[in-house]
């Protein structure tokens, strides 16, 4: 048994994919060691947990064992109790402003040469091998209901590609655009693919089966965020069966620690890394590792810069990124006062004065990650109430409640912006249909799901081969093009269609 783990864990080793949490122990603890274990659950009146031990197998009691002894109920309790009763926010005093104008740029309204510089100066930073790419794929999509991982979805493209391959291909484009500006034989965007316990496997499978879309796959590292035990409303640690304590991806804000811990920071550091694009697996449009972004980033000498698109209206459910009591902060819609939602920009009245809407596309200098052992702890939690499946530690039996019965504590990845000065963050608004749609819900909503994913790539690849001069026909107006990103990665190279004429839908994979 041994030797075939060691023979797995050699395999993913050569993978880069680190198995913390592969496999799991076959021997119980002695007793020393599961007595001091149960004082300190005790201790933390969270002694519930053991309540079917002595029942259990000897590789449940094991299972059980490991899996408790990484969580201290303590620090558990400590930051239940200040999710759930946060300090005060000082929302009466606390003042809103948008960032300054020297930290903000808009594609929108930049000038040519502007853009064309920081294009450079990215793909240059490529070229020298200075940049990689962080995903956070941890998520559960529970509203798009898939059983896969999100970024395994096929979102109905004629292609049939999955998030995951349109992401692969973009940074192969991007790396394939800098080696040729450069007179490069070859240039690596290594891609760092934050999974947690449920997305893992079939992630790094999905991945292998498709052959790292093309990518070497030593350059593809597969990592794993932590996990947090789900808490019933009265504040106990519960049980998803009797030798499992339920838990739950610590959200988005994870992805910290999970850089530290599985040495993805240190990987990046071996490799000389020092600009990060950090995106969300759902966006079908992202640019991944954008050499605009990149150069604007780099040229702006910031930590954290991020991507934003124009609020549509006053009323739209987005976040906001801005700057509160002097800080880089991000407002959930839910916080923003009506007068500040509607307030117009002083320079002009067409515009909202708070717009620059939160995609979660974030630029992070190495010298920031290198930073996160500093300040992680200070990143608080939130609660997420939801309905959690449990076993009653009094009677056994399993309940699969109908209502919320107790909460999931989660970090934002954004949580750590006010960590920083205004000098040190920047903020770049660009186009949202040419970069933003993610894919949230089940087919057939309207909105956020699998068909305005699609469509929003179609309708941008139309909108890229009639800008090179082609014309596209078709019986359906609806019916677009699909680019594929090893042929464009943003609407460039594509003059081979000029005066040709494309019936509308359509694949560009080659340029036959
Ligand atoms: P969402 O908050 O939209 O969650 O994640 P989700 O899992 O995609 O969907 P729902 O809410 O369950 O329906 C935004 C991004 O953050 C990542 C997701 O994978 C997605 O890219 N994420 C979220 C993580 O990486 N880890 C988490 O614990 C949560």
């Amino acid at each position: 048994m041994d030797a075939v783990k060691e023979t797995i864990n050699n395999a993913l080793e050569a993978l880069h994919i680190t198995s913390a949490s592969q496999g799991s122990p076959t021997k119980e603890p002695t007793e020393e060691q599961l007595n001091e274990l149960k004082a300190k659950y005790s201790k933390a009146g969270q002694e519930q947990v053991f309540a079917f031990y002595d029942k259990l197998s000897t590789a449940e009691k094991a299972g059980l064992y490991e899996q408790l002894r990484n969580f201290d109920p303590k620090y558990i309790n400590e930051i239940t109790e200040r999710a759930l009763h946060p300090a005060k926010a000082e929302s009466e005093e606390s003042k809103l402003e948008p960032l300054p104008e020297n930290a903000t740029s808009s594609v929108l309204d930049s000038k040519q040469d502007d853009l064309d510089k920081w294009y450079n100066s990215g793909l240059e930073l490529i070229a020298e091998n200075k940049v990689a790419v962080v995903l956070m794929a941890g998520g559960q999509g529970t509203r798009l209901g898939s059983s896969a991982p999100k970024g395994c979805f096929d979102i109905g493209l004629p292609s049939q590609k999955s998030l995951f391959q349109l992401q692969g291909e973009r940074i192969k484009k991007a790396e394939l655009l800098a080696a040729k500006k450069h007179s490069k034989q070859s240039v690596t965007i290594p891609w760092y693919v934050m999974t947690s316990g449920p997305t893992r496997g079939p992630t790094a499978k999905f991945f292998e089966e498709n052959n790292f879309f093309g990518l070497k796959k030593e350059n593809v590292v597969i990592f794993e965020q932590g996990v947090l035990p789900c808490i019933s409303n009265e504040g106990k640690i519960l049980l998803e069966s009797k030798s499992k304590v339920a838990v739950a991806p610590d959200g988005n804000g994870g992805l910290y620690q999970a850089l530290i811990q599985s040495g993805v920071v240190g990987d990046m550091g071996k490799r000389g890394i020092k600009h990060i694009h950090a995106y969300c697996v759902d966006n079908c449009l992202v640019k991944v590792a954008d050499p605009v972004f990149i150069g604007f980033s780099a040229s702006k000498n910031v930590d954290i810069a991020t991507k934003v698109v124009r609020k549509r209206n006053a009323k739209e459910s987005v976040g906001l990124i801005l700057q509160k009591n002097g800080k880089p902060d991000v407002v959930e819609y839910s916080e923003i006062a009506s007068e500040d939602a509607e307030a117009k920009d002083s320079k002009n009245a067409d515009l909202l004065k708070f717009r620059a809407a939160n995609i979660v596309n974030h630029y992070y200098s190495y010298g920031f990650l290198e930073s996160i052992p500093e300040w992680a702890k200070k990143l608080p939690h939130h609660v997420a109430r939801k309905k959690i499946p449990f076993v009653n530690t009094e009677t056994g039996e399993t309940v699969k409640p109908e209502k919320p019965n107790g909460i999931k504590l989660e970090q934002f990845v954004f949580d750590c912006f006010p960590f920083l000065t205004l000098e040190k963050f920047a903020c770049m608004e660009v186009k949202r249909e040419d970069e933003f749609s993610p894919l949230k819900n089940a087919r057939g909503t309207g909105e956020d799901d699998p068909d305005t994913s699609k469509q929003d790539i179609m309708t941008q690849g139309k909108k890229w081969v009639q800008a090179a001069g082609a014309t596209v026909v078709s019986e359906d107006q609806t019916s677009g093009i699909e680019v594929s990103p090893l042929i464009s990665y943003g609407g460039e190279g594509l003059d081979f269609l000029k005066n040709r004429t494309l019936k509308a839908p359509a694949v560009i994979k080659s340029e036959e």
